[in-house]
């Protein structure tokens, strides 16, 4: 598995703290079976200023040091940007940094509990510079849960979208756990990634979704969490996911199951 998504680099931002935290993280992630990273650490701009060169340096120091430890895990360069009117200028000038420094994708999220106006002319300009934008844990931003729709005219304009791990296994919650299964089920993500920060609650972990999205279906979860993010690394186009059936919901079953217990169970009325 590749792990797109993960604040493993020490001390830059909210993520991992210092370098003995970012090693115990890569073994965690190595344990799990996590075989490369992109370090995605935040960039929001009066908050997490990361430069491009800031970053760069911090995956070779870090590189460094996983070697020292014999831990096997490759990590690459990347960010994570809050959506900015401003990306499309970065980019202009050389200043945004790609997912593995590649020049081909962008990942972006939004505030919490927004949809930025500027969001669209934003993606638009981007798209525009031949990069395309990844938006990252739709599933935990207020707006999609009202209205998970919205998602869909961003993906039919080209982005492409990671789920957050812990999403599918009910660590925020189970309206971004329902919202990112009705999401996986319509075929949006193209990944899923950790997002980790740390070793205890958001950790470097990805086999138990991947386990969900088999569950779903055979094969995609090996799709998003390995296939694809492999092709992203080669600089080649993730395959579309798959749209798969939705299950009946589970209410009316378990009614319905109820129903027929008691007519087992009282054969005469
Ligand atoms: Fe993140």
């Amino acid at each position: 598995m590749i792990d797109l998504h993960i604040h493993i680099l020490p001390g830059i931002d909210d993520g991992s703290r210092d370098m003995e935290e970012s090693l115990e993280m890569a073994r965690c992630a190595a344990a799990d079976g996590i075989k490369a990273v992109v370090a995605t650490p935040h960039i929001m701009v009066g908050v997490y200023n990361n430069s491009k060169e800031k970053i760069l340096d911090a995956v070779q120091t870090f590189r460094g040091q996983l070697q020292a430890q014999g831990i096997p895990l490759e990590v690459y360069p990347g960010a994570e940007y809050m959506l900015d009117p401003d990306i499309p200028l970065w980019l202009k000038e050389g200043r945004a940094l790609t997912l593995y420094d590649g020049g081909k994708y962008l990942l972006v999220e939004f505030p919490a509990a927004e949809i930025p106006i500027y969001a669209d002319q934003t993606f638009f300009e981007i798209a525009l510079q031949g990069v395309t934008p990844i938006i990252a844990h739709p599933e935990r931003n207020s707006k999609f849960m009202e209205d998970p729709d919205k998602l869909l005219s961003f993906i039919e304009k080209g982005a492409l979208c990671q789920g957050t791990a812990g999403s599918f296994t009910g660590l925020f919650g189970s309206r971004a756990r329902r919202l990112a299964v009705d999401y996986l089920l319509d075929g949006c993500y193209h990944f899923i990634s950790s997002d980790a920060h740390g070793t205890d609650r958001r950790s470097p972990v990805l086999s138990e979704a991947c386990r969900v999205a088999e569950g779903y279906s055979t094969g995609l979860g090996k799709l998003l969490t390995g296939d694809n993010p492999t092709r992203l690394l080669q600089g080649r186009s993730p395959v579309r996911p798959p749209t798969i059936e939705k299950p009946p919901p589970q209410g009316k079953l378990g009614f319905l199951s109820r129903l027929w217990r008691r007519k087992d169970t009282f054969p005469g009325k």
